[in-house]
C-alpha cells in the first residue's frame, strides 16, 4: 500500500540516544536547558536532519525551528506536528524529544516514498516548552500565537539576560512576533506525540493513549520577607523567621490540593531560595514558586484565591511580609470529540488505545487557542518523568509514531477546513 508506514526501531533508537545525550555535562543528566550551547547544538543537528529529510527549514519570529513539506493544495492551511527538545534540569530522554523525532521520521518516510499530502506539513521544535528561568513555560508556542507580552519578553534570567535576547540568540525576531502570529484558521490541525509522564497506560496495559484534555496551570512566585538574626541569641518569640512562615504556606498548598475538587487538583512547590541560607542564621528571606494544576478552570481560580487568603492570614498572624506575583496562567483544554474519534481510529489500526487526560502541560495548550489539537501518548515506565529514570521502550515510541502517521493521513482527508 502506497501510504504504508515502515517501522524502523533502530533509527528511532539511534536518534533518541544521540539527541538526548546532547546535554550539559556540568548538570545532572539529562539536562538541555534552552538558550544554552547544548541547546544550540541540538538545534543544529535537528536542522540538518530536517533538510536531509526533504524539509524546507526556517526559524520563526519566536525562534521556533520549523521544517515544511509542501502539500498538493497550497490554499489549505498546514497540518502541524510538533513538540520540544528542551528539558528540565536532570530530566529524561523522551519528554518532548519523541514528538519532534516523530515529525522527522514521518517527513523522512513521506520524502523517501514521494508521498504528498493535500495539506502542507509543518514539523516544529518549539523553543523552551519547560518552565524556564523567565518564570514561564511554552515560550515558543506562546510566541507563535502572539501570547508573549513585552513585559514577559523583558523578564531577565539569573545572568541578567532578557527573554527577548534569548529568542534572538536562537534566530528569533521578537519585534515581529505580533505581526507574525498565527491566528484561528492559519493551522488546520496541531498533532503531538508525547510520553504520558504518568502511570496509567502502563498500569492498564495499553500501548497507546488518546488524550481527551490537558490540565490548566497557575504558577505564582511568593516573596517572604522576615528578619535575618542570630540562631543562638534570638529567643523564639522575637523571631520573624521567613522559612517557617514559607513552610506554613507550602503545607497549606499541599492540604488544599488534597481537598476534593470536581476535577483532581495537584499543587507543587519545586523551586525555593533561602537568604542568607546559613545554618546558624534565622532565615530573613524566602522566595519560592508554586503551581496548581487541574482540568477545571473554576477549581484552579478558586484554589488560587484560597491560597492568597491563607497567605494573608499567615502574614498577619506572624507579623511578616508575604507578597505574591503571578508568573503564568495556562488554561486547561478539552480535545474536540471529532479529533478524539479520529485519533482513536488511527490508534486502533495498530493496537488497543485508552482515552485519558494529560496531567502535564504541553505546547498543545497554546496551539489550542488557534487550531484543533490532538495528542497521542505512549507509556512511561513506572510513570516516571522529569527524571533521568524516564523510560519508554523504543518499540512503543515507534508504535506512537505509526499512530501519528495514521492520524495524519486520516485528518488530511477527513477534517473539514
Ligand atoms: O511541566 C509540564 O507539565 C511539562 O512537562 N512541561
Ligand atoms: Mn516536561
Ligand atoms: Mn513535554
Amino acid at each position: 500500500m502506497k501510504n504504508k508506514f515502515i517501522p524502523n526501531v533502530e533509527l528511532i533508537e539511534s536518534q533518541i540516544e544521540y539527541l538526548s545525550n546532547l546535554i550539559d555535562k556540568n548538570k545532572p543528566p539529562y539536562t538541555r536547558r534552552p538558550f544554552t550551547k547544548e541547546y544550540s547544538r541540538s538545534r543544529k543537528w535537528l536542522k540538518e536532519k530536517m533538510i536531509e529529510n526533504g524539509l524546507e527549514v526556517h526559524i520563526d519570529a519566536a525562534s521556533n525551528l520549523i521544517g515544511v513539506r509542501k502539500g498538493i493544495n497550497p490554499n489549505l492551511p498546514p497540518i502541524m506536528i510538533g513538540s520540544h527538545t528542551d528539558s528540565v534540569v536532570g530530566g529524561g530522554r523522551f519528554d518532548g524529544i519523541i514528538g519532534v523525532l516523530a515529525g522527522l521520521e514521518i517527513a523522512r518516510q513521506l520524502s523517501e516514498n514521494n508521498i504528498k499530502l493535500e495539506h502542507t506539513l509543518f514539523i516544529v521544535d518549539f523553543t523552551a516548552e519547560e518552565a524556564s528561568e523567565f518564570g514561564i513555560s511554552t515560550i515558543g508556542s506562546r510566541g507563535m500565537i502572539g501570547n508573549l507580552t513585552d513585559q514577559i519578553l523583558e523578564r531577565k534570567n539569573i545572568e541578567g539576560h532578557t527573554l527577548r535576547e534569548g529568542l534572538m540568540s536562537l534566530g528569533g525576531n521578537p519585534d515581529l512576533i505580533m505581526n507574525a502570529r498565527k491566528k484561528p484558521g492559519d493551522i488546520h490541525l496541531y498533532l503531538e506525540l508525547h510520553i504520558e509522564q504518568g502511570p496509567v497506560l502502563e498500569q492498564t496495559g495499553y500501548d497507546l493513549g488518546v488524550v481527551t484534555g490537558i490540565v490548566g496551570i497557575r504558577r505564582l512566585k511568593v516573596f517572604v520577607k522576615g528578619q535575618a538574626n542570630h540562631a543562638g541569641t534570638t529567643p523564639m518569640n522575637m523571631r520573624t523567621d521567613a522559612l517557617t512562615a514559607a513552610s506554613e504556606v507550602i503545607l497549606a498548598i499541599e492540604k488544599l490540593a488534597n481537598k476534593h475538587y470536581e476535577k483532581q487538583m495537584v499543587g507543587t512547590v519545586g523551586r525555593l531560595f533561602v537568604k542568607p541560607n546559613g545554618s546558624n542564621i534565622v532565615p530573613g528571606e524566602v522566595v519560592f514558586d508554586f503551581e496548581l494544576r487541574s482540568l477545571s478552570e473554576v477549581a484552579l481560580d478558586e484554589a488560587v484565591s484560597i491560597v492568597k487568603n491563607k497567605i494573608n492570614n499567615i502574614a498577619s498572624r506572624r507579623n511578616i511580609s508575604i507578597k505574591t506575583e503571578q508568573l503564568s496562567v495556562t488554561e486547561s483544554i478539552k480535545i474536540k470529540d471529532e479529533i478524539i474519534d479520529g485519533i482513536n481510529e488511527s490508534c486502533n489500526q495498530i493496537g488497543s488505545s485508552l482515552k485519558l487526560p494529560s496531567g502535564a502541560g504541553h505546547d498543545a495548550n497554546q496551539m489550542a487557542k488557534i487550531a484543533p489539537v490532538g495528542m497521542i501518548f505512549v507509556p512511561s515506565k513506572k510513570g516516571i518523568s522529569h527524571s533521568s529514570d524516564e523510560w519508554t521502550d523504543y518499540e512503543l515510541v515507534v508504535k506512537g509514531i505509526h499512530a501519528m502517521w495514521n492520524a495524519l493521513f486520516y485528518f488530511d482527508r477527513n477534517l473539514d477546513n
